[in-house]
């Protein structure tokens, strides 16, 4: 959990982003992820999630995406010019949403190319025994094709493929797309428990049960801007996120209850 005193781990400030200088898809946003916590980002198709991860690693401009006004500050420091490499380096993995493992590639081999961009090659060994111990289906099948497993197991892949980064901040794009609710239960418990060894976690969903669920604060993305932030239970309960993210009377999930105490059962959100 959170602790107050410590300084947060990223501040986003006042951030603009544009595409081709057109498309604002970005402004004014202020977000904080706290040392050691989980923040869940919350927001439907277009509302600038993905777009918000991308300038944090470095790859907006890939995308041609820009910068306009603001500022990112990671670990005390300006994110300002840093490239892709270096922040993963630094610590600040993205698992892209999409899961773009690569298929050919077997299990292992996928898990050593997520090793390469880290600083300190003696971790490789611990980053994968960790990977293998989060999820042992991966053990099981490391000298097997990754385009021969599951949708889910793929998913698993993309997240231990984060891990073999030693990441400080691990970015996550929507992991629950196109699983069905027992395997989201399961993402859910492997991100508390990624966070419990010590990895800060800025988690980006649609699934707003499951995000609740796992994160200690969340905001609420709505075209470009944050219009919802607080305590992650309090915002289960507010009346804006149940309209537009838990609809009652839809399937439910198995994702893992609320942290602090509310055992109030959300159904799933539903595109
Ligand atoms: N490479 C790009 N070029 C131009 N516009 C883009 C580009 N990528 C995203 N956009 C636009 O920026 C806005 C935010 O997109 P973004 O992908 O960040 O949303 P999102 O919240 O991740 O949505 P989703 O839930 O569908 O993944 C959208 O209007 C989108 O069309
Ligand atoms: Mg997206």
């Amino acid at each position: 959990m959170m602790d107050e005193t410590h300084a947060p781990i990223l501040e986003v400030r006042d951030l603009a982003v544009t595409y081709g200088g057109v498309v604002q898809a970005l402004r004014g946003v202020d977000i904080t992820v706290g040392e050691g916590s989980v923040v869940a980002l919350l927001g439907s198709n277009g509302a600038g999630k993905t777009t918000l991860l991308r300038t944090l690693s470095g790859t907006l401009k890939l995308h041609k995406g820009r910068v306009e006004s603001g500022e990112v500050r990671y670990r005390g420091s300006s994110l300002k010019g840093r490239d892709p490499a270096r922040c993963v380096a630094d610590g600040l993995v993205q698992v892209p949403e999409g899961r773009r493992i690569f298929s050919r590639l077997t299990v292992e081999e996928n898990l050593k190319a997520g090793g390469l961009g880290a600083k300190d090659k003696s971790t490789r060994a611990p980053a994968q025994e960790r990977v293998y111990d989060l999820f042992p289906v991966l053990a099981d099948r490391r000298t097997q094709r990754a385009g021969l497993l599951s949708g889910g197991e793929q998913q698993m892949l993309a997240i231990g493929r984060g891990l073999m980064a030693g990441p400080k901040l691990l970015l996550l794009d929507e992991p629950s797309l196109g699983l069905a609710p027992r395997i989201i239960g399961q993402i859910g418990e492997v991100i508390r428990e990624i966070n419990r060894q010590g990895t800060s976690v800025l988690l980006v969903e649609q699934n707003a049960t499951m995000a609740l669920g796992v994160a200690d604060t969340a905001f609420v993305l709505d075209v470009g801007k944050v219009s919802l932030q607080g305590p992650a239970v309090e915002l289960a309960q507010s009346d804006a996120v149940q309209r537009l993210y838990l609809g009652h009377g839809a399937e439910e999930t198995e994702a893992a209850a609320p942290r602090a105490g509310t055992r109030k059962t959300l159904a799933r959100w539903k595109a």
